[in-house]
């Protein structure tokens, strides 16, 4: 009708104003309330970044302290969520299981729906943040047919995920300090990423109004296409098809067809033209964990080195301003650390929903918000009229 703008895939309308993260795509700069990456990164802690994010400003001693004995109180699900995992096939992929259960949440916590009160609202944060490792640790015992394990209050947030997901009943779980940083670092890197499509999809979806739980389950299921977070499970089983340093050639080959749909996983961005900042970030801690482990010669790293150097240095890929993403190196560094590729979306998940709960409330409290509602370009049939069934 030419009313209105037609923007496919959203490239050029902002759907919102935002104080919570900036990126610079030219740049390769990411800021969380102004503060850069690299520096959360090194001097805070994912919870502290959780704060953060929600809060605008970070935490002093008092107030970290605080809301880390909150969230704390929070880590426990309820007894009946249990059955919830029961219902599904052992070997259901983790995420559909997350979206089912995080939905689930909804039905347990009706109290949520009072979100116009910031008490509730906080409620519902810490929350979900403090469940989300437990859900996630389930999602993932679930698959193995192992017991869940109750988390542990007296180790931190990252500690005790790596306890419920890797301890035993028979055994004591001793978290490696240096596992255990890098995990939280992970956790920092995704945390927020501003109106990227799986956020965008917890704001629509709360903008009806709709449970905040039942919006990060929807927020859970974008995210697991392989153009989104699944690219990080998708990245690694791409470097285990190619397989070899000499199969590099014939893939960057096969990512540079117009005709082959097969695409570079961990390279690319909507919004970075120059370096992902995540990536330099994730391919460092990459390095640490390796070497951490004894596995400086890991085949799938030396691999993505190499093909990291020759898609760099490739035409193609320097014309159309390919770098590689944050999914790059962290399904490398996960898979290091003993998470299984089918969880590296589920771990996405965790660390994105504190970001999903901050534009979630942002939304809300914005005084100039409205219920999302995209209009259209119409090209089908135009009027006419039901023939009976015996003149069709
Ligand atoms: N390998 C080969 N060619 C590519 C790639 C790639 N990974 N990414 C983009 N291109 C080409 C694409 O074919 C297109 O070519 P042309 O202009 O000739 O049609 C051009 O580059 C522009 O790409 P686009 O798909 O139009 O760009 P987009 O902004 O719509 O998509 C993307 C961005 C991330 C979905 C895409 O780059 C991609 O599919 N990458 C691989 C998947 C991936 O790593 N996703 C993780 C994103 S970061 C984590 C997150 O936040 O979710």
């Amino acid at each position: 009708t030419g009313l209105f703008t037609y923007d496919t895939g959203y490239l050029s309308t902002a759907s919102c104003k935002s104080k919570i993260t900036f990126i610079d795509g030219d740049k390769g700069e990411l800021l969380y309330r102004g503060y850069p990456i690299e520096q959360l990164a090194d001097h805070c802690n994912f919870l502290e970044v959780a704060y953060l994010l929600k809060n605008g400003e970070l935490p002093n001693q008092q107030q970290k302290g605080k809301f880390e004995m909150t969230i704390k109180q929070h880590t426990m699900v309820h007894e009946q969520l249990v059955k919830f995992f029961q219902g599904f096939r052992r070997d259901a992929h983790p995420m559909a299981v997350m979206v089912g259960v995080v939905g689930a949440l909804s039905a347990f916590y009706h109290d949520a729906m009072n979100f116009y009160d910031a008490e509730h609202r906080n409620i519902s944060f810490n929350r979900i943040v403090a469940k989300m490792p437990t859900i996630v640790a389930m999602a993932y015992k679930y698959s193995m047919g192992e017991p869940f394990m109750y988390p542990r209050n007296d180790l931190d947030y990252t500690a005790n995920f790596m306890h419920m997901m890797f301890g035993t009943p028979c055994e004591q779980y001793k978290p490696n300090p240096v596992l255990v940083r890098a995990l939280d670092i992970i956790f920092t890197l995704h945390a927020d990423h501003e109106q990227n499509a799986s956020t965008s999809t917890v704001r629509l979806a709360g903008s009806s109004g709709a449970n905040p739980f039942a919006c990060i389950s929807a927020g859970i299921a974008c995210l697991w296409g392989p153009a989104h977070g699944g690219a990080n499970e998708a990245c690694l089983n791409m470097l285990e098809q190619i397989g070899d340093v000499s199969r590099v050639d014939e893939f960057i080959k096969r990512a540079k067809d117009k005709n082959d749909s097969f695409k570079l996983m961990g390279f690319g961005h909507r919004v970075y033209k120059n370096f992902d900042p995540r990536a330099k970030l994730m391919r460092k801690v990459c390095g640490d964990v390796l070497t951490e482990l004894g596995l400086e010669n890991d085949r799938l790293f030396k691999l993505a080195l190499t093909l990291e150097k020759i898609a760099l240095e490739d035409e193609y890929f320097i014309e159309k301003k390919l770098y590689p993403n944050v999914d790059f190196y962290s399904g490398i560094v996960q898979k290091a650390l003993g998470i299984p590729t089918s969880m590296f979306t589920c771990i996405f998940a965790l660390a994105r929903t504190v970001g999903w709960m901050a534009q979630w409330e942002e939304m809300l409290i914005d005084p100039e918000y409205k219920i999302g509602r995209p209009r259209q370009l119409y090209i089908g049939a135009a009027r006419r009229n039901v023939a009976p069934i015996d003149q069709r």
